[in-house]
């Protein structure tokens, strides 16, 4: 019997268990140690940025990034409708709305409709308290035309690259943009420390603050001093040490989910109305999870039928986000819709990506691919 392929498994190795074990030796089984700022510090040179504050989740890193920034209660929080949805929950926590504005044709925040919610959201009295753009797949957004847009209306800019590690745009990395940015090293993501995430930004004065309020915001004094409310929101030593492990492995596991992209576009060149999602100019990105996006108008097979296909041959593959303006949890937030986020919902298919799928893997399910498409 062969193994069922999952979308994203982890991708852990000897490598790994070398330095986790050097972590549980060394006495350091405890948030905070010097796997921590060792970690912290290899992905703030890696993200180009000055300051990172490892977490227990990119949810909480994306809390705190807004609490810094200074979003509170009342306030909006224009998010990209087309994500998963803890970047809307982490708004939610912290009082604030979230608003949601659709997506340009490569799933990321379109700058023109950003442009026109913040307008309309301003005049009609709301405060807009940060923009929240999020990589979708493991490719950055137009930077360029955000960070222009936020900039005229005086509004900060968060990176939600909990997806896009290892991704650049116009040369530079991601989680280098905006004021602070997330990564995510949930199990899933492109490296990861079973779960985990980081803060990244270039305002020291941000970065201690989200530092302190993630343990808990103790005073410093000998007894236990608190002036705020704080959070449990630091990263383990041991996890740290499991990050370093992979972060040292994260290009030549960005070269396999490469390849393997460029092989479901091999598959399904010749199929009309089939295509893999962000073929183009894919050098920049990390190919975290490659989706096809199938035409119901070309194609002679249907999404839920490939879905389906696919599953009954123990291939995992699911549906791309369903946007966050369609989720019941947030009827009732205001939202700016041009339709390409439902387009995507309804035409994408993510596909088995995972770095720790070897070529013969993939090739299973290429074979899979090209039976179901030809025959239908
Ligand atoms: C776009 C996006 N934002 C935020 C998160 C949250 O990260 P975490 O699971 O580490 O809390 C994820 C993934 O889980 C994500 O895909």
């Amino acid at each position: 019997m062969t193994k069922r392929l999952l979308l994203s498994p982890p991708d852990v190795g000897a490598l790994e268990e070398e330095y986790v074990l050097r972590a549980l030796r060394s006495g350091w089984v405890a948030p905070t140690g010097p796997e921590v700022n060792a970690f912290e510090k290899e992905v703030a040179d890696r993200c180009a940025v000055s300051n990172a504050v490892a977490m227990s989740s990119g949810t909480a890193a994306l809390h705190l990034a807004m609490l810094g920034l200074g979003v509170a209660r009342g306030d909006v929080v224009i998010v990209a409708t087309m994500t998963f949805v803890a970047s809307a929950n982490a708004v939610v926590y912290t009082g604030a709305r979230p608003c949601f504005v659709d997506v340009g044709a490569d799933g990321n925040l379109d700058a023109d409709l950003l442009d026109e919610a913040i307008a309309d959201q301003t005049r009609r009295g709301n405060r807009v308290a940060a923009v929240m753009s999020v990589d979708l797949l493991g490719r950055c957004a137009d930077y360029e035309a955000l960070m222009g847009v936020c900039a005229r209306h005086g509004v900060p800019l968060i990176e939600d690259a909990a997806e896009a590690l290892g991704a650049s745009f116009q040369g530079r990395p991601a989680g280098a943009f905006g004021a602070v940015a997330a990564l995510s090293f949930n199990g899933n993501k492109i490296m990861t420390t079973s779960g985990g995430g980081m803060l990244l930004t270039n305002d020291t004065g941000l970065a201690d603050h989200a530092r302190f309020l993630s343990t808990q915001a103790r005073e410093p004094m000998a007894h236990y001093e608190h002036a705020h409310i704080g959070y449990n929101y630091r990263m383990s030593n041991i996890l740290a040490a499991l990050g370093r492990a992979q972060l040292a492995r994260l290009d030549s596991m960005i070269a396999r989910r490469r390849a393997t992209r460029a092989a479901y576009a091999d598959a399904v060149e010749a199929v009309p109305g089939v295509s893999v999602f962000q073929r183009d100019g894919d050098a920049d990105d990390n190919c975290w999870l490659t989706a096809l996006i199938v035409d119901p108008e070309v194609a002679a097979t249907s999404t839920r039928e490939l879905l389906a296909a696919l599953e009954a041959r123990d291939f995992e593959a699911r549906p791309l986000w369903k946007p966050m303006h369609l989720q019941p949890v947030f009827a009732e937030m205001d939202s700016y819709s041009n339709g390409r986020a439902e387009a995507l919902f309804e035409r994408g298919v993510t596909l088995p990506s995972g770095s720790v799928h070897d070529a013969a893997a993939i090739h299973r399910v290429t074979t899979a691919l090209r039976e179901i498409l030809e025959t239908s």
